[in-house]
């Protein structure tokens, strides 16, 4: 089949402001959107400019915008897209360094900000394991998936309003944490969220939901984080 690709191109460089490419690619219904992205970039134009690693949806780098959506382009088929053409552009709310790719240290900074890593500095009676129940290592299980693509925080409203809003990533990543019997940070990472920028800036929107390749229910554990910072309580 053929395939009509338009693909958002901007190099800073040269670019005075973006644009976007158009390529008519022959294709394979379960080729993937970053088969096509490969294609163009090996065969027709090699300074096109996108980041992608594992190409299995795990690495979680190559998230863009796929006819409006945020999706990873390893994960969409072409047979999934109903449209005549695939518009291909970067994720909002992050600056563009060149065509699809983004600078993502704001968002990691956001996830560096949340403490995303386990705190215990109690000893561990001899030397063994830290315990914790099959029902306490459930309760967080959902948070655990994150790849840190940013495909929900990049489609959150109140991210493009405001870029200081910790966003959906970092709260799922904190929430990891926070729920997790054998951490003793919950409390500092609830002080943290609390503030101007933290959770209140989301507005249950959803996007965040349905952008996420994993499944989590990233606006549960929105709510979960809210709750426990009102409540003071973990349950
Ligand atoms: Fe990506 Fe989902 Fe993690 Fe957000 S919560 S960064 S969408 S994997
Ligand atoms: Fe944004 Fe998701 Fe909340 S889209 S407003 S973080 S529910
Ligand atoms: Fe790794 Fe798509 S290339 S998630």
């Amino acid at each position: 089949m053929q395939v009509t690709l338009k693909v958002f191109r901007y190099n800073p460089e040269v670019d005075k402001r973006p644009h976007h490419s158009t390529y008519k690619l022959e294709a394979q219904p379960t080729d993937r959107v970053l088969d096509l992205l490969e294609y163009v970039k090996d065969h027709i134009d090699g300074t096109l400019s996108f980041r992608r690693s594992c190409a299995h949806g795990v690495c979680g780098s190559d998230a863009m915008r796929i006819n409006g959506v945020n999706r990873l382009a390893c994960k969409v088929l072409v047979q999934d897209i109903k449209a005549k053409t695939i518009t291909v552009e970067p994720i909002l709310g992050l600056a563009v360094l060149k065509d699809l790719i983004v600078d993502m240290e704001p968002f990691f900074e956001h996830y560096r900000s949340v403490m995303p890593y386990f705190v215990n500095d109690e000893p561990v009676a001899d030397n063994i394991e830290r315990h914790q129940t099959p029902e306490e290592r459930a309760r967080f299980d959902d948070t655990t998936k994150c790849i840190l693509c940013a495909a929900c925080t990049t489609s959150c409203p109140s991210f493009w309003v405001n870029g200081e809003y910790v966003g959906p990533a970092a709260i799922v990543n904190a929430h990891r944490f926070i729920f997790d019997s054998r951490d003793r940070a919950a409390s500092e990472r609830l002080r943290i969220l609390n503030d101007q920028f933290g959770v209140y800036r989301c507005h249950t929107i959803f996007n965040c939901t349905i952008a996420c390749p994993r499944e989590i229910q990233v606006t549960q554990a929105i709510g979960e984080v809210k709750r426990a910072i009102v409540t003071g309580r973990l349950d």
